[in-house]
């Protein structure tokens, strides 16, 4: 008698959390975003050249002009920089240099210099421009992946 009443409840356990899969917004496809990636076009020409601008003035004396680094500094374009970061987001690359960059000066540049920075790197480092401008709020920069290679297909939400 109780093994029934126990199989009864898992049942209906098991159609309740079936049909919350089912019908929760974030598992239908479209309803949420899937993130996207470096090669979206995430960034806006004019915005990579006003960040080159800021880079020559604030970042270029120790990671070089063209940011292929210099002697005690990492280059922040080529292969070696894209395998550090293979995998993160553009958010946390952002957070990186809010944080620790240029070193004793943190806190000197704004959220919009920073992204007009990350585009100027990510122009740098061949990815596509777009007709937007790089967004500002950490959630958002956190949905752009960095890849080092352009993804095979990018068919979208299905
Ligand atoms: C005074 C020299 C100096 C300046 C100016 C400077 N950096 Fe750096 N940067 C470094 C050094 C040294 C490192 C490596 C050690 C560390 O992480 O602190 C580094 C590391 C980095 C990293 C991490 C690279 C990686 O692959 O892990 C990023 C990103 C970065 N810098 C961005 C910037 C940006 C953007 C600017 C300009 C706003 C800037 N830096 C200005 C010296 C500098």
């Amino acid at each position: 008698m109780k093994v029934k009443i126990q199989v009864k409840i898992l049942t209906v356990a098991i159609i309740a959390l079936t049909a919350l899969a089912v019908f929760h917004p974030a598992s239908r496809a479209g309803q949420t975003e899937p993130s996207r990636s470096v090669w979206d076009g995430v960034y806006t020409e004019e915005q990579a050249k006003r960040g080159e601008a800021i880079c020559i003035r604030e970042c270029a004396s120790c990671h070089g002009a063209a940011l292929t680094g210099g002697e005690e500094s990492p280059a922040l374009a080529g292969p070696a920089f894209l395998a550090n970061w293979e995998g993160l987001s553009v958010g946390d690359l952002f957070e990186r240099i809010r944080i620790s960059m240029p070193p004793n000066k943190q806190g000197r540049l704004s959220r919009q210099q920073i992204v007009d920075i990350l585009s100027h790197m990510l122009n740098v480092n061949s990815f596509p421009t777009g007709k937007t401008e790089l967004d500002t709020k950490t959630e958002m920069l956190r949905q752009i992946r960095i890849e080092s290679s352009k993804p095979k297909s990018n068919s979208g939400s299905d």
